[in-house]
Protein backbone atom coordinates (compact mmCIF):
# COMPACT_ATOMS: atom_id res chain seq x y z
CA UNK A 1 0.00 0.00 0.00
CA UNK A 2 1.67 3.39 -1.21
CA UNK A 3 1.65 5.98 1.69
CA UNK A 4 2.51 10.04 -0.05
CA UNK A 5 5.86 10.29 -1.18
CA UNK A 6 6.76 6.88 -2.24
CA UNK A 7 6.66 5.38 1.26
CA UNK A 8 5.06 1.70 1.45
CA UNK A 9 3.76 0.37 4.62
CA UNK A 10 5.82 -2.84 6.09
CA UNK A 11 4.15 -3.97 8.77
CA UNK A 12 2.82 -2.58 12.67
CA UNK A 13 5.69 -1.23 15.02
CA UNK A 14 4.58 -3.72 17.55
CA UNK A 15 4.96 -6.80 14.99
CA UNK A 16 8.94 -5.92 15.79
CA UNK A 17 10.69 -7.25 18.63
CA UNK A 18 13.93 -5.61 19.84
CA UNK A 19 17.37 -6.53 18.21
CA UNK A 20 15.31 -9.59 15.96
CA UNK A 21 15.36 -8.44 12.56
CA UNK A 22 12.52 -9.48 10.02
CA UNK A 23 12.98 -9.80 6.21
CA UNK A 24 10.29 -7.89 4.10
CA UNK A 25 9.97 -7.68 0.09
CA UNK A 26 9.47 -4.18 -0.19
CA UNK A 27 8.35 -3.33 -3.92
CA UNK A 28 10.51 -6.01 -5.26
CA UNK A 29 13.03 -5.12 -2.51
CA UNK A 30 14.68 -7.45 -0.20
CA UNK A 31 14.51 -5.77 3.18
CA UNK A 32 15.58 -6.24 6.91
CA UNK A 33 14.26 -4.03 8.93
CA UNK A 34 15.38 -3.75 12.78
CA UNK A 35 14.22 -2.26 15.72
CA UNK A 36 16.85 -1.28 18.43
CA UNK A 37 15.90 1.14 21.55
CA UNK A 38 12.54 1.72 19.85
CA UNK A 39 14.64 3.16 16.11
CA UNK A 40 13.43 1.45 13.40
CA UNK A 41 16.17 0.78 10.31
CA UNK A 42 15.57 -0.39 7.29
CA UNK A 43 18.52 -1.76 5.17
CA UNK A 44 18.80 -4.03 1.89
CA UNK A 45 18.93 -7.55 2.71
CA UNK A 46 21.39 -8.96 0.08
CA UNK A 47 25.32 -8.85 2.04
CA UNK A 48 27.57 -7.10 -0.40
CA UNK A 49 30.26 -9.52 0.40
CA UNK A 50 29.05 -12.54 -0.93
CA UNK A 51 25.36 -12.02 -1.34
CA UNK A 52 23.80 -13.76 0.95
CA UNK A 53 20.48 -12.37 1.63
CA UNK A 54 20.59 -12.84 5.54
CA UNK A 55 21.65 -9.60 7.14
CA UNK A 56 17.86 -9.74 8.81
CA UNK A 57 19.22 -12.72 10.68
CA UNK A 58 22.33 -10.57 11.87
CA UNK A 59 23.54 -9.80 15.56
CA UNK A 60 22.78 -6.60 16.52
CA UNK A 61 25.41 -4.37 18.88
CA UNK A 62 27.08 -1.17 18.89
CA UNK A 63 24.79 0.23 16.12
CA UNK A 64 25.84 -2.00 13.94
CA UNK A 65 24.36 -5.31 12.46
CA UNK A 66 26.20 -8.28 11.86
CA UNK A 67 26.06 -10.37 8.89
CA UNK A 68 25.82 -14.45 9.84
CA UNK A 69 27.62 -16.20 7.00
CA UNK A 70 31.20 -14.27 7.51
CA UNK A 71 31.08 -11.40 10.00
CA UNK A 72 31.46 -8.15 7.78
CA UNK A 73 29.60 -5.38 9.63
CA UNK A 74 27.29 -2.76 8.58
CA UNK A 75 26.32 0.40 10.53
CA UNK A 76 22.35 0.10 11.10
CA UNK A 77 21.53 3.83 10.20
CA UNK A 78 23.81 4.47 6.97
CA UNK A 79 24.51 0.45 5.68
CA UNK A 80 28.31 1.33 5.60
CA UNK A 81 31.14 -1.15 6.60
CA UNK A 82 33.01 0.61 9.17
CA UNK A 83 35.69 2.99 7.91
CA UNK A 84 34.58 2.17 4.31
CA UNK A 85 32.43 4.28 1.94
CA UNK A 86 30.69 0.66 0.67
CA UNK A 87 27.50 -0.67 2.26
CA UNK A 88 24.32 -2.04 1.96
CA UNK A 89 21.62 0.63 0.69
CA UNK A 90 19.83 2.09 3.79
CA UNK A 91 15.94 3.27 3.63
CA UNK A 92 13.98 6.13 4.79
CA UNK A 93 11.86 5.05 7.52
CA UNK A 94 8.48 6.83 9.22
CA UNK A 95 6.93 5.58 11.85
CA UNK A 96 2.97 7.05 11.59
CA UNK A 97 1.16 6.01 14.43
CA UNK A 98 1.69 2.51 14.82
CA UNK A 99 2.84 1.88 10.97
CA UNK A 100 6.30 1.66 9.79
CA UNK A 101 6.53 2.95 6.22
CA UNK A 102 9.95 2.98 4.38
CA UNK A 103 10.87 4.32 0.80
CA UNK A 104 12.93 1.63 -1.19
CA UNK A 105 14.80 2.50 -4.34
CA UNK A 106 16.25 -0.07 -6.67
CA UNK A 107 20.67 -0.11 -6.75
CA UNK A 108 20.48 0.28 -10.28
CA UNK A 109 18.05 3.21 -10.58
CA UNK A 110 20.87 5.13 -8.97
CA UNK A 111 23.03 5.41 -12.04
S1 LIG B 1 28.08 -12.99 2.90
FE1 LIG B 1 27.96 -11.53 4.51
S2 LIG B 1 29.93 -11.56 5.37
FE2 LIG B 1 30.07 -12.98 3.75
Amino acid sequence: MKHNDGFIKVCKNSELKEKIGRRFFVDDVDVALFKVDGQIYALNNVCIHQKAAIIYDGFIEDGKVTCPSHGWQFNLKTGKVPHGVKGLDSYEVKVIEEDIYIKVFRRELRW
